[in-house]
Parts: C-alpha cells; structure tokens; sequence
C-alpha cells in the first residue's frame, strides 16, 4: 500500500493545502494528514481544532486520514508504515528549506522518499499566516479558505 503523510502546521487549512490532499488521494492509496503539534510555536488553533477544520474539510475524500504527531516527522512516519513525505510546493522561494527538511529526513531514514506537489497557480501566493493577518485585521479571505475555517477566523478575532 502507498501511503503518504503530508504534513504541516495548517493553522489553520486553506484552499492551498486541500487542493494538494485532493490531488494527492487520486496518486496514493491513503494520504495521512499530520498536523504538527507545536504549542512553542504558538498556534491561533489548540491542535484539536486544526484536526477538527481538517476533517470537515477532508470527509468526502477517503482514502485520507487526519492525524496529529509531535516529535520528529519521520519516526511518525515510520511509526504510520509510510513510504513517502508528501509536501507542497508553491514557488521558488519554499524549494532551498523544502530540499535541506528532505534530504535531513532521507538521511534519518533512506527508505523514505520526499514527493513535492506543485500548488495550484490560483493558490500560489497563499499561505496561513497571510490569512490570519488579513482576517485579523477585516480583510475578505471569501475564496481562500473553507467556510467553516472562517468562521473560526472570525471567531478567534472577534
Ligand atoms: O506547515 P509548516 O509549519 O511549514 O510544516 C513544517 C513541518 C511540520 C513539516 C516541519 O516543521 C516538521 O517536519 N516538523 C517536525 C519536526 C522534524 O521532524 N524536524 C526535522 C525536519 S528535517
């Protein structure tokens, strides 16, 4: 079984990202969603309500799990019995970290490969922090996240 874990910190999800889940259930038998769990990274969304937003987001596609994990990337990986990091890539400027994060995991673990999607081109400039500061600060974030993401926007900023 091709299994992929595609992880991050999506606090919260945007249309980015979902396009990715969505591309990559078509290209793999089961695609785990992991959100890191980084209270010292000081998240908008406890971790519980960044799964929550996933799952809603995600229900229609099968073959995809939504999961949490804390640590190192790669021991869930192999933890979950996962061949492959799946990432997103949006431009240039993500590939110089993206590269140096694969080849730090391939080196912990050769038997894991690390697959970079291209993100839509309508999705290309976006980006949670974005969100969160357009939102926090009244800006119309309408066709960029789920509706039921932005309520919680709203919510946490209110
Ligand atoms: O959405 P993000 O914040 O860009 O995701 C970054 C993430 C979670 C993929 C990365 O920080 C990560 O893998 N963290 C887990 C700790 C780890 O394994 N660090 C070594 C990476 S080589």
């Amino acid at each position: 079984m091709k299994t992929a874990v595609y992880p991050g910190s999506f606090d919260p999800i945007t249309y980015g990202h979902i396009d990715i889940i969505d591309r990559a259930s078509r290209l793999f038998d089961r695609v785990i969603v992991a959100v890191l769990n980084n209270p010292s990274k000081n998240p908008l969304f406890s971790t519980e309500e960044r799964l929550d937003m996933i799952r809603k987001a995600v229900s229609e596609l099968k073959n995809v799990e939504v999961d949490s994990f804390s640590g190192l990337l790669i021991d869930y990986v192999e933890k979950r019995e996962a061949n492959t990091i799946l990432k997103g890539l949006r431009a240039v400027s993500d590939f110089e970290y993206e590269m140096q994060m694969a080849l730090m995991n391939r080196k912990l673990n050769r038997n894991v490969e690390t697959v970079f999607m291209m993100t839509s081109s309508r999705y290309s400039f976006l980006s949670s922090s974005l969100i969160k500061e357009v939102v926090k600060f009244g800006g119309c974030v309408k066709d960029l996240v789920p509706e039921h993401v932005l309520e919680k926007l709203v919510e946490k900023y209110r």
